[in-house]
């Protein structure tokens, strides 16, 4: 069976290392690299945390390349502590992951992915879960790679509410002019927004009595999501955990997981309350042609179980 190619864009924090996980452990995917970016935390921290995951579950054979340290335009000030994933991004666990002793390849982010597409003989999938800054640098430096990319599939955006303001998303909003610049470039675009990704959810009762007993990789992931449970519990008012940055996964995975609807979406970059919102024109007001397919919802089971799966082959075969 043809393995999906893919490259993973990441701000390893919390979501991002369960993504990371299901990216990893679905026998359909194939990850092909991981590339970091700022977000959650400074870019150093996000890219020694996905050195460390790749570590944990014993897939050190896969690459990794740093990329951007800030955003296009905005500058780029993260608090010194994430109350959503803590001071090291991955929860401040009692007994932290040890430092990484595998480095990043010798080569930033954009150039790692325009290698890759290069080199690929087949076109290959992108899938963002931070800001966009990289996937939009590397739209704008290799336009000669546009047909080398798939499709875009990213965790961003909503059709209404945000989180990191009252109307726009976190990863658009750490940097609105780089989102902007992928949803005009005509890539074929799916948008994992949190519409779906609130709802696919893992409950607190179902994270600590099921999803935390089911083997030492769940039971490390249960100690690192602490700081998380309290962010979803305390301050969203959620049912659970979101699995934000997973839900572009198993989207690509099993396209029936998730509804969609084809939607124009653009990104505000310069409105004074709605700055980073990703507009999205439901009601198909401006007559423009739909550029990407935006999740609505999830079935929640179904995501849930592919998580759990994909961590339990994990488990089992790390060497
Ligand atoms: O809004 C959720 C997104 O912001 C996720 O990608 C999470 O990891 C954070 O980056
Ligand atoms: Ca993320």
């Amino acid at each position: 069976m043809e393995k999906i190619k893919i490259i993973m864009d990441v701000d390893t924090g919390i979501d991002d290392a369960i993504a990371m996980c299901l990216a990893l452990g679905n026998e359909k995917i194939d990850v092909l690299g991981f590339t970091t970016t700022f977000g959650n935390r400074r870019c150093e921290v996000t890219t020694k945390n996905t050195l460390k995951i790749l570590e944990l579950v014993g897939r050190t054979d896969v690459p990794v390349a740093a990329g951007a340290t800030r955003p296009m335009v905005k500058e780029y000030n993260p608090p010194e502590y994430s109350i959503v994933h803590g001071y090291d991004g991955l929860g401040d666990m009692e007994n932290p992951l040890p430092e990484p002793s595998i480095t990043p390849v010798d080569k930033s982010a954009v150039q790692f992915m325009a290698d890759t597409l290069r080199a690929s003989d087949e076109p290959i999938t992108l899938v963002p879960v931070g800001p966009m800054t990289n996937v939009a640098s590397l739209i704008l430096a290799h336009p000669e790679l546009l047909p080398k990319i798939k499709e875009v599939v990213l965790m961003g955006g909503s059709t209404m509410q945000g989180n990191a303001s009252p109307v726009a998303e976190a990863n658009i909003i750490q940097d609105p002019e780089a989102a902007y610049i992928l949803f005009r470039s005509g890539v074929k675009l799916r948008m994992a927004g949190l519409d779906a990704t609130w709802k696919g959810y893992i409950g607190f009762d179902e994270l600590e009595n099921d999803f935390a007993k089911q083997n030492w990789l769940t039971e490390t992931i249960y100690s690192m999501c602490g700081i998380y449970v309290e962010h979803y519990r305390e301050r969203m008012k959620n049912p659970g955990i979101a699995m934000h940055d997973s839900l572009t996964l198993a989207w690509l995975v099993n396209p029936d997981i998730v509804q969609c609807r084809d939607y124009y979406v653009t990104v505000d970059i310069n409105g004074r309350y709605t700055y980073g919102m990703t507009v999205t024109d439901v009601n198909n007001v401006l007559g423009k042609k739909p550029n990407a397919s935006v999740a609505l919802d999830v079935n929640r089971i179904e995501f849930i179980q592919m998580i759990k799966d994909a961590i339990a082959n994990l488990a089992a075969n790390k060497k």
